[in-house]
């Protein structure tokens, strides 16, 4: 016991937080977080922190071109915070039961219509919300999921979601694996539906800014080129973002034309194609671009399914996931109002508030057809209900880093 907080205490007077849970837990085997209430995992090139709210990745620490450690992902700097802050911009967690939006709060599994608690886009009608959002006003982003194990590169949370809970039918048993290896940062989840057959579709909503919210030239991530090399179709949504059931081409040379060639961000960002792009009055990206790969083929190697990489830093993500869509959002609703964590904006600099402003980092998200449970046509059915008599619900990414001067193919 004196041991383990005398530990504690001089991690944190050292300032050195990876030193805390090197070990994992504290003698006891119970998992034991930082003096933040984060928990610490390490490769020979990563350093990624974790909270148990939303099971989200609050930091990922990795060095740039010079040396110079960067932490490239927004969070907050304890993990108390996290219930506080009332924006809940989805930091980095696994937005659950049901990633993005659920038309009408509604969806129907043999002939049962279910209703779900909305929380987007209030009317006076319905002063609750017009559709439901990453699984509802109480939804697992907004929770404490259970540290079951941490290692030195590896950590699992879990979350037992009642029966009900949102309006969802039947109890679902979820276990999320994040490991650092060497360059890697692997996602692994699995989710379990014990009762009824109900909707799963989960993503991780990490906000990333290659260069670790640090560049002392822009604090935007326009020059952060995008390739999604399979993604030549998009799925058309409506002026809140809700799919229309059409599968729209992403012709070559359009504002969402990621396949052809890398390109930056924010290359077509005065295009008067781009107005709207986002919902009515966005102008950017918050959209759902399908990975059309015809199998067999393997996830983990036969190629990556996006690629960003910024010249100021010059780290470059590449994301292998065996997930049929990529969602990317370009950060178009901050406004300067979400801080930096103390280990962010490192350089002198008035011109730059430490806050995230408009198209000042990229949601990247690994997951499946967004509102498939409204679009039967689309046959996402097997990948998107599940009930006991079926296998559980698998995702799997590689987030693959390396650092370049310039993005290389
Ligand atoms: C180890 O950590 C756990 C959870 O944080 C705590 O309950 C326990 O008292 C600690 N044990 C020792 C020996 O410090
Ligand atoms: C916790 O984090 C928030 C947001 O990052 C920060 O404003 C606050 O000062 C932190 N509190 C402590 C005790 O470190
Ligand atoms: C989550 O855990 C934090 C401590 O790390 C605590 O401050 C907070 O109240 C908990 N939030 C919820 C929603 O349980
Ligand atoms: C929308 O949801 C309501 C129940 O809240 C239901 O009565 C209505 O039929 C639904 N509309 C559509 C188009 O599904
Ligand atoms: C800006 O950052 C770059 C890369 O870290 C560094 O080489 C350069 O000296 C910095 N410029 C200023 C004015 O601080
Ligand atoms: C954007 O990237 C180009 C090279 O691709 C570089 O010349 C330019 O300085 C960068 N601008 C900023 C603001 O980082
Ligand atoms: C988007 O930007 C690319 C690269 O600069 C350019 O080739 C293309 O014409 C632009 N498209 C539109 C619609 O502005």
């Amino acid at each position: 016991m004196q041991f383990a907080s005398l530990s504690l205490a001089l991690g944190a007077l050292l300032l050195l937080p990876t030193s805390v849970s090197a070990s994992g837990c504290n003698g006891t085997g119970k998992p034991t977080p930082d003096a933040d209430g984060k928990y610490w995992i390490h490769s020979e090139h990563l350093k990624a922190g974790f909270v148990p709210y939303g099971a989200a990745i609050s930091d990922l620490i990795i060095n740039d071109q010079y040396g110079i450690p960067r932490d490239i992902v927004a969070g907050w700097d304890n993990a108390t915070y996290y219930s506080i802050d009332e924006q809940h911009p989805n930091y980095g967690n696994v937005p659950g039961r049901y990633a993005n939006r659920i038309k009408n709060s509604t969806f129907e599994i043999d002939g049962i219509t279910y209703r779900v608690e909305p929380n987007e886009n209030p009317t006076d009608e319905h002063p609750e919300g017009v559709n439901t959002l990453h699984g509802g006003p109480d939804g697992w982003g907004w929770r404490n999921f259970t540290v079951v194990s941490h290692t030195k590169n590896s950590i699992t949370f879990s979350i037992v979601d009642p029966d009900g809970k949102e309006g969802f039918p039947g109890e679902v048993i979820s276990y999320v694996t994040y490991t650092v290896t060497g360059w890697d940062w692997d996602i692994s989840i699995v989710a379990l539906s014990t009762t009824k057959k109900t909707p799963i579709m989960l993503t991780s909503h990490a906000y990333w800014n290659l260069d670790g919210f640090a560049n002392n030239e822009t604090s935007l991530a326009h020059n952060h080129t995008l390739h999604l090399p399979y993604s030549g179709q998009r799925v058309a949504v409506d002026n809140i973002l809700i799919p229309t059931g059409e599968i729209l081409a992403n012709e070559k040379g359009s504002v969402n034309d990621f396949w052809s060639a890398p390109k930056p961000l924010g290359a077509n960002i005065t295009s008067p194609e781009l107005e709207g792009n986002c919902g009515l009055g966005c102008t950017g990206y918050d959209n759902c671009y399908t990975v059309n790969r015809v199998g067999p083929y393997d996830w983990r190697t036969d190629g990556h399914v996006a690629r960003v990489h910024s010249p100021w830093s010059g780290i470059q993500l590449d994301i292998y996931s065996d997930q049929d869509a990529f969602q990317v959002y370009s950060c178009t609703q901050q406004d300067g109002t979400l801080t930096l964590k103390r280990s962010q904006g490192l350089f002198d600099d008035e011109r730059f508030p430490r806050t995230i402003p408009q198209y000042g980092c990229v949601v990247l998200e690994v997951q499946d057809y967004i509102d498939g449970i409204n679009h039967p046509a689309w046959g996402r059915t097997e990948k998107q209900i599940f009930g006991p008599a079926d296998g559980p619900y698998v995702l799997r990414a590689t987030y693959r880093f390396s650092i370049h001067s310039t993005e290389t193919s």
